[in-house]
């Protein structure tokens, strides 16, 4: 048999599928992959299943059903005073995931070079390597995982066509501060290269932060495609429905693709979900305040172990230093912990091209029920 594409001769299993499936067989508690262990709201999945019953099932519009681009857009709207057109500038994909796929798709040429903020999530680097691009990593600095600007300004070159934004960021829990956005503004103004921001974490903010969407900066409209995602803001991240807000002719571009990849994606699903993002202003104030008590308790359960880290602004995730417990490298621990103490975590430094901070650390999901997580700090106890 002849081999299969060489573009994906250097691709490995997700970790967060190899972490699952090793926390299945030791039975361990999975603080892995980042999704929630309790169910989103009954009142949205209650409307899920009337749109099935009122017969939204036939396929939707390729660019997504009218009704959810157009609560995409109000909502850009009534929050961050962005003005998206739901005809022309919006498009509906399976999650986030699909939208970073088909943005890459869309602008990057082979040899075009992409610049990624490490530690990143693993499917921009996939993305990149399927258009034939190349990643370029910059590192985000340990402990407070800050950028340098020379460094940057340094990464990018003639060849760099895109760079790309993660706001709230995973895995660290870092929500970048107007001044860090302003500098990677003015870098993509300056070397005229489009921005990719991922903000699926939009909503997810603690402690008076407020987002700051990359296109809200001046400048930055026409050159920043924004992609976020319904999974994380109602805790139903198996709905994957996803959008890309973009001028028009990346709009253009990223439909051709995403035509051909998946053509449209779930009726009745971006039905409800337009239904969800209408109730935001008296949804999320309980959404935000179930996080942070989430958040809040598991960090002073850490801490009450030794652990010692800054509690994170933003996300569902807590990057955590190891040093003061193992000599080990973050996968060799991350291995003990599942076999020993029955916790399973990602070891970040599957997040890393360049830099071996990520040995350094683990990355703990904490969107997971009290009882959840409160076991998992009785199988911590004693490291
Ligand atoms: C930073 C980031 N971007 C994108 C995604 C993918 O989102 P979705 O589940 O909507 O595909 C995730 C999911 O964990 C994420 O953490």
């Amino acid at each position: 048999m002849k081999d299969t594409a060489l573009r994906i001769a250097d691709f490995k299993d997700s970790i967060f599928g190899v972490i699952s499936r090793l926390a299945r067989e030791h039975g361990a508690v999975n603080l892995g992959q980042g999704f929630p262990d309790f169910d989103g709201p009954e009142w949205l999945k209650d409307i899920a299943y009337r749109k099935m019953q009122e017969g939204h099932n036939q396929y939707a519009p390729f660019p997504g059903s009218i009704s959810l681009r157009t609560e995409v857009s109000n909502y850009y709207k009534s929050l961050y005073a962005l003005s998206y057109d739901p005809e022309t500038q919006i498009t509906i994909t399976v999650g986030a995931t699909e939208a970073i796929y088909v943005v890459i798709n869309a602008l990057v040429n082979p040899g075009d070079e992409v610049v990624v903020l490490e530690p990143f999530y693993d499917s921009y680097v996939a993305s990149i390597k399927m258009a034939g691009g190349i990643p370029v990593p910059v590192t985000m600095h340990a402990p407070d995982f800050t950028v340098d600007k020379g460094e940057l300004a340094r990464a990018i070159t003639p060849r760099t066509k895109l760079l790309i934004l993660n706001n709230p960021h995973n895995p660290t829990g870092k929500v970048w501060s107007r001044q860090e956005l302003l500098d990677v503004c003015e870098l993509a103004i300056k070397n005229d290269l489009y921005l990719l921001s991922d903000e699926v974490y939009e909503f997810l903010l603690f402690d008076g932060a407020k987002h700051l969407p990359t296109a809200t900066f001046e400048g930055m409209l026409e050159r920043t495609i924004t992609v976020s995602s319904a999974g994380k803001t109602f805790g139903l991240t198996g709905w994957k429905i996803g959008w890309i807000c973009a001028n028009e002719r990346v709009t253009r571009a990223c439909r051709l693709i995403h035509q051909y990849v998946t053509f449209s994606v779930s009726t009745p699903i971006q039905e409800a979900v337009a239904e969800g993002l209408k109730r935001l202003p008296s949804y999320l104030p309980g959404f935000v305040e179930l996080y942070k008590s989430k958040r809040d308790f598991f960090h002073r359960e850490l801490t009450g172990l030794g652990f010692d880290f800054k509690i994170p602004p933003g996300t569902y995730f807590m990057m955590v230093p190891i040093g003061s417990k193992t000599k080990l490298s973050d996968v060799d621990f991350a291995l003990k912990l599942i076999q020993d103490n029955k916790v399973a975590t990602v070891p970040p430094s599957a997040f890393y091209l360049k830099s071996r901070d990520g040995e350094r650390y683990l990355r703990f999901c904490f969107a997971k029920k009290e009882e959840t997580l409160r076991q998992a700090a009785t199988n911590l106890k004693g490291l």
